[in-house]
């Protein structure tokens, strides 16, 4: 089974305003949507789009909590584990305009022991064969101390481990040792805590791989990279109109992890998980027969042949 974790869920509310915005002025919106979000739900909801079954795990309260449950519940394939908390989940506003867009994310309430201890519990099921996707930010009152102890219980069940999170740093990285991280280019830079990158990545990609078995490192429009011990693969396609970037991270380790699930074929769950993240950039409702059209767009090469050069 693939489990995926979101220690703090959102409702994402989209407002179209067609007419320039307005100081003081009450704004009308042209249309509304509201969306369960949260990382390890957009992995979630990407799975069930592409017809493989996972367990999402979530913390969820008040009315925003019964909102998100609500939407999960209305897809056939994902299995909602609701570990239940007093405080309401956190309600982002996203302001779309023609050319542009705002966007207010909130921080979230704080959990107390009882949320955590019940967070920890549900760690008791995993087995070998299962794949835990940890994604996001930490909610507050989940320490770092807490996060590296929630990892280290997913890892004593010897289950696959994913982490993508912008909070990675190399010490954290090494008291973790997750099996495969996802950051881009930014998140990879924070990590390292340096502010320029080589070329070829080559030194950077060897650091990080002293404490994890997996590295995807994405790479936007370029893009990304795939790292193991064995080999190193480059995954490009070719380049698209892109209109939501946000979220495109999410598709492209959703469809990696779904299809490696799946096939066991490294290029093929490379090639799925690019063609997910295309279909999320071109910014519409991502379908089955929109990834697949994406499919034959997308390279998976040995990156020695390309001489490292990323
Ligand atoms: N402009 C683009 N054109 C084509 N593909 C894109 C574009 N932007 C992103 N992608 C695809 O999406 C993948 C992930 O993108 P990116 O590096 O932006 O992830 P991210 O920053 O982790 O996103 P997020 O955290 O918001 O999910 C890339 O590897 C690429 O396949
Ligand atoms: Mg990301």
């Amino acid at each position: 089974m693939i489990y995926t974790v979101t220690l703090n869920p959102a409702v994402d509310v989209y407002f179209t305003i067609n007419k320039p915005l307005q100081e003081i002025e009450v704004n009308r919106a042209d249309s509304q949507v509201m969306k369960a979000a949260g990382k390890g739900i957009n992995c979630s909801l990407l799975l069930d789009t592409l017809l493989i079954p996972s367990t999402a795990i979530a913390l969820l309260g008040g009315f925003s909590g019964a909102f998100i449950k609500a939407q999960l519940q209305e897809k056939k394939l994902i299995n909602v584990f609701e570990i239940m908390m007093k405080a309401e989940n956190r309600i982002n506003m996203k302001l779309l305009q023609k050319d542009t867009s705002f966007s207010v994310n909130a921080s979230g309430s704080p959990i107390d022991e009882t949320v955590i201890k019940a967070l920890f519990g549900c760690t008791e099921r995993f087995t070998a064969d299962d794949i835990v996707l940890l994604s996001g930010s930490l909610i507050p009152g989940f320490s770092e101390a807490d996060y590296i102890e929630l990892c280290r219980s997913i890892k004593a069940k010897q289950a696959f481990l994913a982490v993508d999170t912008e909070m990675l740093s190399l010490s954290l990285l090494k008291k973790i040792q997750p099996d495969l991280i996802k950051p881009n280019l930014y998140e990879l830079s924070l990590l390292l805590k340096r502010d320029s990158l080589s070329e070829s990545l080559h030194d950077e990609l060897r650091e990080v791989m002293q404490y994890t078995r997996c590295v995807l490192l994405s790479l936007g429009a370029e893009g990304a990279v795939f790292c193991n011990h064995d080999t190193t693969l480059r995954i490009t396609q070719q380049p698209i109109q892109a209109k939501n970037t946000v979220g495109c991270g999410d598709a492209l380790l959703a469809g990696f992890i779904g299809e490696y699930a799946k096939t066991h074929s490294l290029s093929a769950a490379l090639a799925m998980g690019a063609a997910c993240a295309c279909a999320h950039a071109e910014g519409n409702d991502t379908s089955l027969d929109l990834i697949k059209s994406y499919l034959p767009k997308i390279t998976v090469t040995p990156a020695e042949s390309l001489n490292c050069q990323l």
